[in-house]
C-alpha cells in the first residue's frame, strides 16, 4: 500500500483508469483515483477525490500532478484553489498508509465527535463524520463543501475514496455521525455509491441525541438499480 497506483482506479464501466496527486500548501501529498458508479453521474473523478481528500485532512491543495491530458472537473478545482498544474509521467510517491489508521483501542463515537471539527462546511454549517472499517483498521471521512455545491463530497464518500485510492475494497462496516438534525443517515447518493462496494455490510448510525441504530446496507437501498446491459 505505497506509491500511487493507477490500477486502484475503479473503472469497470469505462475501463479508463485515472490518478493524480495533490501537493498541499504544507508540502504533504494526497492521491486520488477515478471511482465509477453504475449510475454514471455519481462517478468521483480523480481530481475531485484527491482535492477532497486533501481538504478532509485539514490541508489546502496547492499543486496538482497529472499524467494524462483528460481529467474531469480539472478546470473547476484548478480555479478554486489556483492550483499549479504539473504534468509528469511519474507522479510523486504517495504513501496511502498515512490515511489508514490501525489504532486497536479506537472508540468510534468519541472519534466521530472529534472528527466533526475537520468538516469543511461553509455553506451548510452541517458537519458530518464517517469511519469506514476494514478487518485491521479504518479510514476517516468528513464532508467537504466548495464554492460550487455540486462539487462537494459527503463524509461517507470521502472515507470510501481514501480506501479505494489505497487499494482497499473489502469493508466490515461504516459508522456515521452528525450532531445536528433528527437522525444521522446516509443520503441517497451515498447509499448508491456505498452499495456498489459493500452491499451487505453493516452501518452504525450515531444520532445527535446520543442514541445509535444499526442497519444493513441492502435494507437502506432496497431494489437498487442494477443492469448488465450498460455499454
Ligand atoms: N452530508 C454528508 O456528508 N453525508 C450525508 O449522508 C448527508 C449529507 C453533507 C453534505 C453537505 O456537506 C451537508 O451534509 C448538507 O447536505
Amino acid at each position: 500500500m505505497s506509491d500511487t497506483h493507477i490500477e486502484h482506479s475503479y473503472v469497470p464501466y469505462s475501463h479508463k483508469p485515472r490518478t493524480c496527486v495533490v501537493e498541499s500548501n504544507s508540502g504533504k501529498f494526497y492521491s486520488g483515483v477515478r471511482i465509477e458508479n453504475i449510475s454514471y453521474p455519481l462517478t468521483i473523478p480523480a481530481v475531485q477525490a484527491a482535492c477532497a481528500i486533501c481538504l478532509s485532512e485539514g490541508d489546502i491543495p496547492s499543486k496538482l500532478y497529472l499524467n494524462d491530458h483528460e481529467y474531469e472537473q480539472l478546470n473547476f478545482w484548478q480555479k478554486e484553489f489556483e492550483l499549479e498544474l504539473i504534468y509528469e509521467d511519474d507522479l510523486p510517491t504517495y504513501n496511502a498508509d498515512d490515511l489508514f489508521k490501525t489504532d486497536p483501542h479506537i472508540h468510534a463515537s468519541v472519534k466521530l465527535k472529534e472528527l466533526l471539527q475537520r468538516a469543511v462546511v461553509p455553506n451548510s454549517d452541517f458537519p458530518v463524520s464517517a469511519l469506514l472499517f476494514t478487518q485491521n483498521g479504518y479510514f476517516e471521512g468528513v464532508n467537504i463543501e466548495v464554492s460550487d455545491w455540486t462539487r462537494g463530497l459527503c463524509a461517507e464518500r470521502i472515507a470510501l475514496a481514501k480506501a479505494i485510492t489505497a487499494g482497499i475494497t473489502e469493508f466490515e462496516r461504516l459508522e456515521i455521525h452528525t450532531r445536528k438534525g433528527q437522525v444521522s443517515s446516509p443520503c441517497g447518493a451515498c447509499r448508491q455509491v456505498i452499495t456498489e462496494f459493500m452491499p451487505i455490510s453493516k452501518l452504525i448510525l450515531h444520532h445527535a441525541d446520543h442514541t445509535t441504530s444499526e442497519h444493513f446496507m441492502n435494507d437502506l437501498l432496497p431494489f437498487n438499480f442494477t443492469s448488465d446491459s450498460l455499454r
